[in-house]
């Protein structure tokens, strides 16, 4: 069976989107004092994920892996143990393929080898790609790490990149995976976040308490989107129960960049695994309507504009699936007040943005009751 690891989407950090092969140790260390420093793991954020480009062109004498020596000199268990020293965990990958995407060597028939390798290193997550496969099945290639992981007796989060080709959402958390990739790649682009979302569709059923869907690693910060559009990227993977790893330079991250990544009542959204994954309950052309039922009797929503305008978007208490009652209170996650409405839960929406709010029974607590509250514009 399957450790409980990821009883709540799984939260850190990976090199890839931001520094792609150019990595080395002390960005790993300098990520990891980042992460306390920023309050990132205040926030819930844990594991620091070294992506491909770690290893050495060759194997050793016995056949391991082993990290480059030129980028990785002290090696990756004094990489595990600085992390480990500041309350963080370690991620690792490679590929169920003769080579990793870089073409670096990787695991296929070798996953016994290697998974010891990582567990006697102190890794904690494994993300495991899917390049140069050999056409052989997925299911097979994937269920040879699981096993080869579990064999090890290290609790090693286990995160199964296959970019969606073979429907992993249909197998991985049955032999062993905590999230798996939706999609192809993400890029740092409007039109990559939107495209990701709308493959996200019907694929909610499929995840849930430590079985996650990835629709792959957050690129807020990265500077290719403006601050509404990681906004509405942030609001969106956080209703979708995403893992939230973020892929940005921690080192070097702005206010705003560290407010979007940690802003708690949008964690406590994504976190919270009272009921399904977000999902889609409404559109009408650019204006979507996002919704998930939370525990303590709520609704979580992300009102979302993909259109070049502003717009009202608007759904009301019943759409959401709350039960009836006189009043509902609204608090907007990311403005942070709350208002009390009879049924609308509507707001202004900016172009390519997001808002986002959790909506409750009972008006308690709340400023006065007001017809059809509409919540306050952005500032
Ligand atoms: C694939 C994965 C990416 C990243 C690269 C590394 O493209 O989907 O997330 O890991 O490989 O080469």
């Amino acid at each position: 069976d399957k450790p409980p690891l990821a009883t709540t989407p799984p939260m850190g950090w990976n090199s890839w989107n931001k520094f792609g092969c150019d990595i080395d140790e002390e960005l790993i260390r300098g990520t990891a004092d980042a992460m306390v420093s920023s309050g990132m793991r205040a926030a819930g954020y844990t594991y620091v994920n070294i992506d491909d480009c770690w290893m050495a062109p060759e194997r050793d004498a016995q056949g391991r892996l082993q990290a480059d020596p030129v980028r990785f000199p002290s090696g990756i268990k004094a990489l595990a143990d600085y992390v480990h020293a500041r309350g963080l965990k370690l991620g690792i990958y490679s590929s169920a393929g003769t080579m990793t995407c870089q073409r670096l060597p990787a695991s296929l028939d070798h996953e016994t080898t290697d998974a010891a390798s990582f567990a006697a290193w102190g890794v904690d997550l494994l993300k495991y790609d899917n390049c140069y496969n050999e056409g052989r099945p997925a299911l097979e290639r994937y269920t040879a790490m699981a096993d080869a992981l579990a064999a090890t007796g290290r609790d090693i989060v286990y995160s199964i990149c296959e970019w969606g080709a073979n429907r992993p959402w249909e197998w991985a958390a049955e032999i062993g995976g905590h999230y798996w990739r939706t999609t192809g790649d993400i890029s740092d682009r409007w039109g990559s976040v939107v495209s990701i979302l709308d493959q996200q569709v019907g694929l909610e059923a499929y995840s849930g308490p430590n079985g996650w869907n990835d629709p792959d690693m957050l690129e807020i910060g990265n500077g290719g989107m403006t601050t509404e559009e990681y906004r509405a990227h942030m609001s969106l993977w956080s209703i979708l129960n995403a893992p939230l790893i973020a892929g940005n330079d921690l080192r070097s991250m702005d206010p705003t960049t560290r407010a979007l990544l940690t802003d708690r009542d949008v964690i406590a959204v994504n976190q919270d695994w009272a009921g399904i994954q977000g999902h889609k309950i409404a559109d009408d052309g650019d204006l979507e309507v996002w919704a998930k039922p939370t525990s303590g009797g709520g609704a979580a929503v992300v009102l979302f504009n993909r259109g070049t305008t502003g717009a009202r978007v608007a759904t009301t208490a019943a759409d959401l699936g709350l039960p009836g009652a006189r009043a509902y209170t609204m608090r907007d996650l990311w403005t942070d007040t709350t208002t009390v409405t009879r049924s609308h839960v509507r707001a202004s929406v900016p172009a390519h943005g997001a808002r986002m709010f959790v909506v409750r029974p009972g008006g308690h607590g709340a400023p006065a009751v007001a017809p059809d509250a509409v919540a306050p514009g952005y500032v």
